[in-house]
């Protein structure tokens, strides 16, 4: 068996008693120690306010694990990996606190990994407190979760803080979606493929959809999701960073700078939506009670344990341009939203139609090839195509074909690798291609804030009311009909 040959890590979890920490990123260390990816020296420290002896945090963590893992504990495995876990009791308000963490850490010299799984108003808090400890070490990374602020002010003010104590070659900002197979196989897709990477661009594709639709709504996260809405939750990160994957340039090479440049240069040349053209290319909308697979499942407002009003969007459909040579005159639809019919998530690139058509007796002219990449529910990519129907017609009949190429993750689910699994050997490996620079995230706030401030003060982008269960207001099939094109129907 090959083991992984990492550095010996101290992996430190801020934010031990979290739902991240409990619903993956326990789950995810102890698939990694079962796919002997981790060091035989390294220790996960969970850090958080409880006043939790060893014992205690081990069996909270067995549940944990139990619990959110999808297969069955092993014996050997669990002891193996919780003969790593350690705890310390930090308030990360209290900077003394810190030195409790430095008495473990300086029991052994592992690389110090940082792991904030926190809400984004502690982070300056830990940053501090790692100073005063003197535990920013050169040798030591910080990885952050998203949001990281909640437009470009706040997340300028994190990234300066932080950027006083920690050089950016040592900070690993998460997104998980670029943790993501069905993500990663997008750089394959494209640049492996000749036939695919001498057709990616405005002369041959016509438009590109994206939608993440998710059946879940806000799960207990009132506070901090009524504060961002779909836009900042979902679009600000997720559907951006699939948006540069799909149209960058190929990089030189496949490493951290050279793809991370690829995908600023992406960012900084989408077309800005703002109050003057908001209203054509953006919907926003919000989910009124309703029903999801026969359940009654209730309205976003009666969500808030406050009931008070909100018009914060559970919804979000944007037709966005980007500026450069090679997608001028491609309109690309993303949409995303909470409490819809189905949990999937496509990309779909629609190629222009045949130009000249032979086949005059088909009546399939206005067809377009068409490439889906599935993430969601399962992995999987199709390709539309037309060919010949069988038969002695005396003028050729067409008909429609799809080529499937289905994952091998979804015959066998034990071998699925899950997003955390990646970014947390990744950032234990030290390697940073996964993650998103300051520069990316500062260029996707830069652009996604005036779109924020547009619909706060133009009252015709009045949020729509979308019952749950269904795949969204009205208005986002406006948004696309109007030009003339469809959503892509799951099926
Ligand atoms: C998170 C958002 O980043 O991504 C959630 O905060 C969202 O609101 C989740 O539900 C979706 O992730 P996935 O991997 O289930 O598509």
């Amino acid at each position: 068996m090959i083991t992984e040959r990492n550095q010996a890590c101290d992996l430190v979890i801020f934010g031990a008693k979290g739902d991240l920490s409990k619903r993956k990123l326990l789950p995810a260390l102890y698939k990694l120690e079962k796919l002997n990816k981790i060091d035989k020296n390294t220790r996960i420290i969970a850090a958080g306010r409880a006043n939790w002896n060893i014992q205690e945090y081990i069996k909270i963590a067995k549940t944990a694990i139990k619990t959110f893992l999808n297969e069955e504990l092993n014996n050997i495995v669990w002891k193996k990996f919780s003969s790593r876990l350690y705890f310390c009791n930090i308030d990360v308000h209290e900077k003394l606190h810190f030195f409790r963490l430095k008495n473990i850490l300086n029991q052994q010299k592992n690389i110090a990994i940082y792991y904030c799984a926190v809400p984004p108003d502690t982070l300056s808090s830990i940053f501090e407190g790692l100073k005063h400890a003197n535990l920013n070490l050169i040798s030591s990374r910080i990885v952050l979760e998203k949001p990281l602020g909640i437009c470009l002010k706040t997340s300028k003010q994190i990234n300066n803080q932080i950027s006083k104590y920690f050089l950016e070659s040592q900070i690993f900002r998460i997104d998980h979606y670029l943790g993501k197979e069905s993500i990663l196989n997008l750089f394959a897709l494209r640049f492996a493929n000749s036939c695919l990477f001498n057709n990616w661009n405005n002369h041959t594709i016509d438009h590109v959809q994206i939608t993440v639709s998710e059946e879940v709504g806000i799960e207990d996260r009132w506070n901090y999701f009524n504060k961002m809405g779909q836009m900042k939750d979902m679009v600000q990160n997720h559907l951006l960073q699939i948006l540069t994957i799909i149209t960058m340039k190929k990089p030189k090479t496949i490493t951290s700078k050279n793809i991370k440049n690829e995908k600023l240069k992406i960012l900084r040349s989408l077309v800005p939506i703002n109050i003057n053209n908001a209203h054509q290319n953006t919907v926003r909308g919000q989910y009124s009670s309703g029903q999801i697979n026969g359940k009654n499942t209730c309205s976003y407002l009666e969500e808030n344990p406050k009931k008070e009003k909100s018009d914060t969007e559970t919804f979000v459909a944007l037709k966005i341009n980007i500026n450069n040579k090679e997608w001028s005159g491609v309109p690309f639809y993303l949409r995303t939203g909470k409490r819809l019919a189905k949990k999937y998530s496509e990309i779909v690139i629609f190629f222009k139609k045949n130009p000249i058509n032979l086949f005059k007796s088909s009546n399939l002219k206005n067809f377009q090839n068409k490439l889906i990449i599935r993430l969601e529910p399962h992995e999987n990519i199709t390709f539309d195509f037309l060919n010949k129907k069988i038969g002695l017609d005396q003028e050729y009949q067409l008909e429609k074909n799809k080529l499937e190429f289905v994952h091998v993750f979804n015959e066998n689910p034990k071998i699925f690798i899950d997003a955390y699994e990646r970014l947390l050997l990744e950032s234990m490996r030290g390697i940073q291609a996964l993650f998103v620079s300051r520069e990316e995230i500062e260029a996707s706030w830069k652009w996604v804030d005036p779109i924020v401030q547009a619909w706060k003060k133009n009252q015709e982008n009045i949020i729509e009311l979308y019952p749950c269960g269904t795949f969204g207001p009205k208005k986002s099939d406006f948004l696309i009909n109007q030009d003339d094109r469809f959503w892509n129907q799951f099926n």
